[in-house]
């Protein structure tokens, strides 16, 4: 089946990250070159019912286009009335298989699913055919080690309309512990037509490549290795066309910490999240401990930019 997957300028796609991936931090990753970004999970239950906060999640601009929307559900009709509501506002919209968390698979969504191939299937096939961008999946290997069944859950998302599969190399039960198994992420590739990304443990460039070689998959999805390191797609890009990049220096990361306040205050993104990320951009600097403390007693955005001139200061001394 001929992918209608769109042409993207890299073939490195940040991971949606629920309390990470806002629009400020995903505008600075595009912004470093990563080909693709996605929101974290919206509820479709919550959509469909028209929910407030729900609605306010969907943070998306045209400057970060391709967009792209993840939704949870389980319930077909709820999952169709919000991706109806998001097609106009996104390229293309995603669907969580692979949520591990306990409150989202006892409502039967996320990871829960793999138990469910032809719930996955159905609907797969309902959204492909009802909204008007492509439909792609995100998924893990299997609940557990003993019950993988990524390729076929691979293979009913793509007979169904999927455009694009992205796999998380870990089972349910792993969660975000242990190694992820890119053995699997090559069977899949291997199983299916549609573009494949890759996720799970790529943290340098040299993640990245061996990565692409080990699994001869199309994508590479970054999560963590991204969190205060959105430069990472810039390093990787440069690689792949230049054969060389650099490192970024302590300093720098700090400027691109004040990067992000600058599109999160434009954004206005919330406190939490701006604190969140501004110890993710200064850690493993020596000194950032004594910073980190005092950042989390702070209650105003105004403290967290003075705290971050400060010990940019330190740090250039
Ligand atoms: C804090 C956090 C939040 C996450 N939220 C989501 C989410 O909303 N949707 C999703 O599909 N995956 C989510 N994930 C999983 C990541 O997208 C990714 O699959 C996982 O972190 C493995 O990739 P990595 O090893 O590069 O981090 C989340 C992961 C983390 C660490």
């Amino acid at each position: 089946m001929e992918s209608k997957f769109l042409q993207l300028k890299s073939d490195t796609i940040l991971a949606p990250m629920a309390g990470v991936t806002d629009i400020a931090f995903r505008l600075l990753a595009k912004e470093y070159g990563a080909g693709l970004t996605v929101t974290e999970m919206i509820s479709a239950n919550a959509l469909a019912r028209g929910n407030n906060s729900t609605i306010k999640m969907i943070d998306v601009v045209d400057e970060e286009k391709p967009r792209v929307i993840q939704l949870f559900g389980q319930n077909i009709s709820n999952l169709t009335k919000a991706a109806q509501y998001c097609e106009d506002k996104c390229e293309i919209i995603d669907l969580n298989f692979g949520c591990p968390a306990s409150k989202i698979i006892r409502q039967g969504s996320g990871s829960a699913l793999l138990e469910r191939p032809q719930q996955i299937g159905r609907i797969v096939k309902t959204l492909s055919s009802t909204v008007n961008v492509p439909i792609t999946c995100k998924i893990r290997l299997g609940i557990r080690k003993s019950k993988i069944n990524a390729i076929e859950i691979a293979k009913v998302c793509e007979q169904n309309g999927a455009q694009m599969i992205a796999i998380h190399a870990r089972t349910q039960k792993q969660g975000y512990t242990g190694k992820a198994d890119w053995d699997w992420i090559k069977e899949v590739k291997q199983n299916v037509s549609i573009p494949v990304a890759g996720n799970g443990d790529v943290r340098t460039v040299k993640d990245y490549i061996r990565m692409k070689e080990e699994t001869g998959c199309d994508y590479v999805m970054i999560g963590r290795g991204a969190m205060g390191n959105p430069y990472l797609f810039k390093q990787i890009n440069d690689y792949v066309n230049t054969g060389k990049y650099e490192e970024r220096t302590p300093q720098q990361k700090i400027k691109d910490f004040f990067k992000y306040l600058g599109y999160a205050k434009k954004h206005n993104i919330n406190l939490t999240h701006i604190k969140f990320h501004a110890q993710a951009f200064t850690k493993g600097i020596p000194g950032s401990s004594k910073f980190r403390n005092k950042l989390m007693r702070s209650k105003k955005l105004e403290e967290v930019s003075m705290l971050m001139k400060e010990f940019e200061k330190q740090v250039k001394e």
